[in-house]
């Protein structure tokens, strides 16, 4: 009996999380067959081992098999229909490449610099939540698989490791993804915690400031079995209180919800900390503009993977205007269905610095822990690195607008 209301009181929470969800649709059979991740190659087995992966989608599949229904349904879900997650997929197609012939493509140099440092690739491990929900070894895994490839990672605010362990395992300084909370003094402590942690760069998330309707999520929370209330306690301090990154904190009446935010903050946090400033979840050039007028550093046009709002707009569509309003004044980053070579090459080419994956390692890490992500960042790299040496560009400072043709424009 307690069990039972234990997880109805669990439930309780995810409908009023904005992380979790809040769904009440019932169980579809259609969503059984296909998720909005699933590319559906009719001819695809279930891989056994991370090397007879042919593409990232390959882990998808293994991924939902081997996690619990309610943590794979965290990882899948869009908001609302998933209309804008699938979005970010089907964007991609509407730009296509120029390729160029005739130049020597023998050596690639994928390397790129922010901010005075240099990566060796322009493929970011976006920021993740709760990774040990999809394998035991969880931040550390990817970080370790990021730092050997000289990778930039954004460890997230809802880490269940801390910034130091990950720091450590990549094996130099991370970025660190900042959810403001409604609490100051949990604010600065958790930017002061990044400091102290050598963290450069701090990432304030701006796409989700209150609440969220996530019902795939919700699907699957209702086909698991298990009690969840006897690893999560309701609540945002229960949550919360599983994070390493709010040891110690007083954290009686905080939540993660800050529907109050605005740009007054953000010239807050810049007062605060002499880490750069990036935002993540901006779209339109009205906000580039103002990140602008506001000292941001960076910005990275994202909709948190289609798991904010339902606005129904890929981020490679918004990258355009944001890179255009900017005028070179600040690096550009864009996540968002990032799945294959030339997805990345086609963002590179409309202007984006870098760019974010966040389900791709997740389901690498949750199908088979580190070598899972080792493998979907090398295949990544082998696509993006085919897709340069086609196009008859050598570096990835050469990829510009002129390799691309806004198909929606014909
Ligand atoms: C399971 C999951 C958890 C996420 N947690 C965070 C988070 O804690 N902070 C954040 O800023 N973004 C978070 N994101 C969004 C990612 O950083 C990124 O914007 C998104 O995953 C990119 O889209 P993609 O999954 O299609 O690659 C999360 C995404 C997923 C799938």
């Amino acid at each position: 009996m307690e069990k039972a209301a234990d997880r109805r009181r669990f439930l309780k929470f995810l409908a009023a999380s904005p992380l979790l969800g809040r769904g009440t649709a019932q169980w579809g059979a259609a969503l059984a067959e296909a998720t909005p991740n699933d590319n559906r190659a009719p001819e695809r087995t279930l891989i056994a081992s991370p090397n007879d992966a042919l593409n990232v989608l390959d882990f998808e599949p293994v991924a939902r098999q081997t996690l619990p229904p309610a943590h794979y349904g965290y990882l899948a879900t869009g908001v609302d229909d998933d209309a804008t997650l699938q979005a970010n997929r089907t964007g991609f197609s509407k730009f296509q490449i120029r390729a160029r012939r005739l130049v020597d493509v023998s050596r690639i140099d994928t390397s790129m610099e922010l901010f005075g440092a240099n990566w060796k690739t322009p493929i970011v491990l976006a920021p993740v939540g709760s990774q040990k929900a999809f394998h035991a070894d969880g931040e550390m895994a990817s970080a370790r698989a990021a730092g050997a490839r000289g990778h930039l990672l954004i460890l997230s605010t809802g880490s269940t490791t801390s910034v130091e362990n990950v720091t450590s395992a990549w094996g130099g300084p991370i970025w660190y993804q900042l959810y403001p909370t409604d609490t100051w003094r949990i604010t600065q402590a958790l930017v002061r915690r990044a400091e102290r942690a050598g963290c450069p760069v701090l990432v304030l998330t701006v796409d989700l400031p209150a609440g969220r309707n996530t019902e795939t999520a919700a699907r699957f929370a209702k086909k698991d079995t298990r009690q969840c209330a006897s690893c999560h306690q309701p609540g945002w301090p229960g949550f919360l209180r599983r994070k390493p990154m709010f040891d110690g904190l007083d954290l009686s009446g905080v939540s993660l919800s800050s529907p109050g935010l605005t740009w007054e903050f953000v010239r807050r946090l810049k007062d605060t900390t002499k880490m750069k400033l990036v935002l993540k979840g901006i779209e339109t050039r009205e906000d580039a503009a103002l990140s602008v007028k506001y000292g941001v550093d960076g910005i990275i046009v994202s909709n948190h993977g289609g798991r904010a709002q339902e606005g129904g707009r890929a981020t490679i569509e918004c990258l355009p205007e944001v890179v255009d309003a900017v005028q070179g004044k600040m690096p550009v980053l864009v996540d968002g269905g990032v799945r294959r070579g030339t997805d990345i090459f086609k963002a590179l080419a409309l202007g984006a610095k870098a760019v974010g994956i966040g389900r791709p390692y997740i389901w690498g890490l949750a199908a088979f822990g580190q070598p899972g992500v080792d493998k979907v960042l090398d295949l990544l790299t082998r696509e993006l690195t085919l897709m340069m040496r086609h196009a008859g560009v050598t570096s990835v400072g050469q990829v510009n607008r002129s390799f691309i043709i806004d198909g929606r424009r014909q």
